[in-house]
């Protein structure tokens, strides 16, 4: 009867096709009709492979359900199977909330649509919005404590230049020389904990333009055995971010793995797009990734819970500020930064998004 050509229709169905949620439709005999690419993704199986296969053979898991979604066909009414635990394929097993909600196709037909929540990707979203608000209560006391040390600090440099101006004897004005220069060394760590004071000014603009000149700026002072790979997608579109902003983002994580590689090594700058990326709680449906990356010995371990909060350095001469500020940065263009280390490979990736304003909230 009509399962292949509703098979055929499905296939084509460009909605279903590219949400990023899990979904499954099976007909009255619970047999498959529609699994998604994001469903194959989940679950580890091929549509084209599943056929229209009964469910509890596709999947065995879903097989001790089967009472609940014929009873949920009779009665016409939708339901949610809470922390639905499936196993799959040579891969770890995955902890789902399946919605299941009956409905009626064009021929009158009674079919069933499965919905699977990954737990994981919750867990993801309230993990980021913690961290937003732990950055945010940082940056504010930050701020605080930056706005009270400045005005002192700027009388203290002041009466030491002064001095400086009033003695004769050299080595008195040697010590006045150290007020003005550790003077100098707090205002620009007061400066760093201020952060960015201007709201971003966006204007269209190309990611390459921020590399390159982050590249270029970074390259002068580079000893040759330091290689430096550029691997673009030269198709990524213009977006609409603050330039100076974007530099400051790519100069803080660059200087990072120029710091890591130390005398010799390899930092790889990639440009790519990805579809269906998900930022907090909006879906966005393509996003600009840059990956910067290095060969250095990676972020040591007690570290790498941390690295995000101010003032966490493992470098004498370090502040600490320069992820916090970038991750800051990244916020403000409604993206954000993900970090994997181990010895001999460090990647950080900038996810922003092409459509700041039009993400699906989900
Ligand atoms: N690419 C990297 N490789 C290894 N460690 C890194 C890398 N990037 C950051 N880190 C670690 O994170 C710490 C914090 O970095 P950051 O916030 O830029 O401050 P700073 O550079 O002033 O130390 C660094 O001190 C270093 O320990
Ligand atoms: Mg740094």
């Amino acid at each position: 009867m009509s399962l292949r050509r509703k098979k055929a229709r499905f296939a084509a169905n460009p909605i279903l096709d590219s949400m990023s949620t899990a979904v499954m439709c099976l007909n009255e005999s619970l047999e498959l009709l529609y699994l998604n690419p994001a469903c194959e993704v989940l679950l580890g199986v091929s549509a084209r492979h599943c056929g229209t296969d009964p469910v509890h053979k596709a999947i065995p898991e879903l097989g001790r359900y089967s009472s609940l979604f014929r009873q949920a066909i009779d009665n016409g009414a939708a339901y949610t199977q809470r922390e639905v635990r499936l196993r799959r394929n040579n891969r770890q097993p995955v902890n789902v909330d399946c919605v299941v909600t009956p409905y009626t196709d064009t021929d009158g037909q009674a079919n069933l649509l499965l919905e699977f929540l990954s737990l994981e990707q919750h867990l993801r979203i309230s993990r980021e919005a913690q961290m937003r608000n732990q950055n945010q209560a940082n940056r504010e006391m930050l701020r605080g404590l930056a706005h009270e040390i400045k005005n002192p600090l700027g009388g203290l440099r002041g009466a030491a230049q002064l001095l400086a101006g009033q003695i004769a004897d050299a080595e008195l004005k040697d010590y006045t020389g150290v007020i003005i220069r550790e003077a100098d060394r707090l205002q620009r760590l007061v400066d760093d904990m201020l952060g960015p004071r201007k709201p971003p000014q966006k204007k269209q603009m190309n990611v390459h333009e921020a590399l390159e000149h982050v590249r270029q700026l970074v390259s002068v002072d580079l000893s040759g055995s330091i290689q430096i790979v550029r691997d673009y997608d030269p198709s990524i579109p213009d977006f609409e971010a603050d330039r100076s902003q974007l530099i400051q983002i790519f100069l803080n994580l660059f200087g990072n793995a120029v710091n890591a590689v130390g005398e010799s090594g390899n930092i790889v700058l990639r440009t790519r797009t990805q579809r269906l990326f998900t930022i907090g709680a909006v879906q966005h449906r393509l996003v600009i990734r840059v990956d910067i990356q290095d060969d250095g010995p990676g972020i040591p371990e007690e570290l790498r819970p941390k690295i995000f909060h101010p003032m966490v350095t493992s470098r004498a001469d370090g502040h600490g500020m320069g992820l916090p500020i970038a991750q800051y940065l990244v916020h403000l263009h409604g993206g954000i930064i993900e970090c994997a280390s181990r010895p001999g490979e460090t990647l950080f990736s900038v996810f922003l998004p092409l459509d700041p304003d039009r993400g699906e909230i989900q």
